[in-house]
């Protein structure tokens, strides 16, 4: 990967608009500034981590322990899981949410756009490492557009002789004021997996989703629009998505926050993890030389 600041500015910096730079010592990122927003992303997984529409709170939450380092997946911001959601079908020992998230990606584009938003797109770089689990010839780019919404392509081709299935999230960690005042609309009367207690049987959504305990929960068909309402925000975020049947709520609550030790004292508080998602039985099968699209857009109201 070139990490090399001078060069990754010289070739993909746009002036005040996108600037790479590196903060804990070695660890490279890219900030982009524009008439409607601010945001940064880590080079490591294409890692999105922060969205301030301008007069906003912040959309996207980072946790304030989360570690910058080689290898490691940072608590929060826009974790891409792939090619498998959640633990590997059959070896256990591989990465959770699949190695792209802590894998090397590289810039392949950036672009000012005349709707005053900010275009960069990353490409993962596929080396003998990373095929751990997943023995198949692929490409996967990600495209982000930042503006007033922020807009997402995660995009799987199949570049080799055979089928493959994928499975695919983006684990979006959003900032909310409280998360035990918020709802979710959009997931009403949908069945659901509940990680929490294993239960095999789904079970069926009733009303909005509200928080009191922890929630690890797969809905599953779920296509339409979700809206996290924040009366102490004052405002809704609109999630809306193609391609996705699936959509993962999370927050890990009061115990395993404390377990997973990167969240911040009471972090649970200000967040909560709304995943547009190909996830369980929900993988797409992809013929050699087919692509698949994971879009989103994420909108404030
Ligand atoms: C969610 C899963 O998507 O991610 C949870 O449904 C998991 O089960 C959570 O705990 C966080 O995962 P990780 O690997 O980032 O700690």
């Amino acid at each position: 990967m070139n990490t090399d600041i001078t060069e990754l500015n010289s070739h993909f910096g746009i002036e005040d608009q996108v600037v790479f730079k590196t903060i804990h010592d070695d660890f490279v990122i890219v900030e982009i500034n524009n008439v409607h927003a601010t945001a940064s992303i880590a080079l490591q997984g294409a890692h999105f981590m922060s969205w301030v529409p301008k007069g906003e709170e912040p959309v996207i939450w980072m946790s304030q322990e989360a570690s910058f380092k080689s290898g490691k997946s940072i608590r929060g911001g826009i974790p891409v899981c792939w090619p498998w959601f959640g633990d590997h079908s059959t070896n256990s020992s591989l990465p959770a949410h699949g190695f792209a998230r802590t894998a090397l990606w590289e810039v392949i584009q950036t672009e000012a756009l005349k709707e005053d938003a900010t275009l960069i797109a990353f490409r993962l770089i596929q080396n003998d490492a990373n095929h751990d689990g997943w023995p198949y010839s692929s490409e996967l780019e990600i495209l982000f557009i930042i503006g007033e919404s922020l807009r997402i392509d995660l995009v799987t081709r199949n570049t080799g002789e055979s089928a493959f299935t994928v499975g695919d999230a983006l684990h979006t960690y959003f900032s909310v004021s409280d998360v035990r005042n918020i709802t979710i609309n959009g997931l009403e009367d949908c069945l659901y997996l509940d990680k929490v207690d294993g239960s095999v049987e789904k079970k069926q959504q009733i009303g909005a989703v509200r928080f009191d305990q922890e929630t690890d929960r797969i809905y599953l068909p779920s296509t339409d629009d979700c809206v996290i309402d924040d009366p102490g925000f004052k405002r809704r975020i609109r999630i809306s998505k193609l391609n996705s049947e699936s959509t993962v709520v999370w927050n890990p609550w009061i115990e395993k926050s404390i377990k997973m030790g990167d969240l911040g004292q009471d972090g649970y508080l200000d967040m909560v993890c709304v995943e547009s998602a190909n996830a369980a039985d929900d993988v797409v099968l992809l013929a050699p030389g087919e692509k698949h699209h994971l879009w989103v857009c994420y909108s404030v109201e």
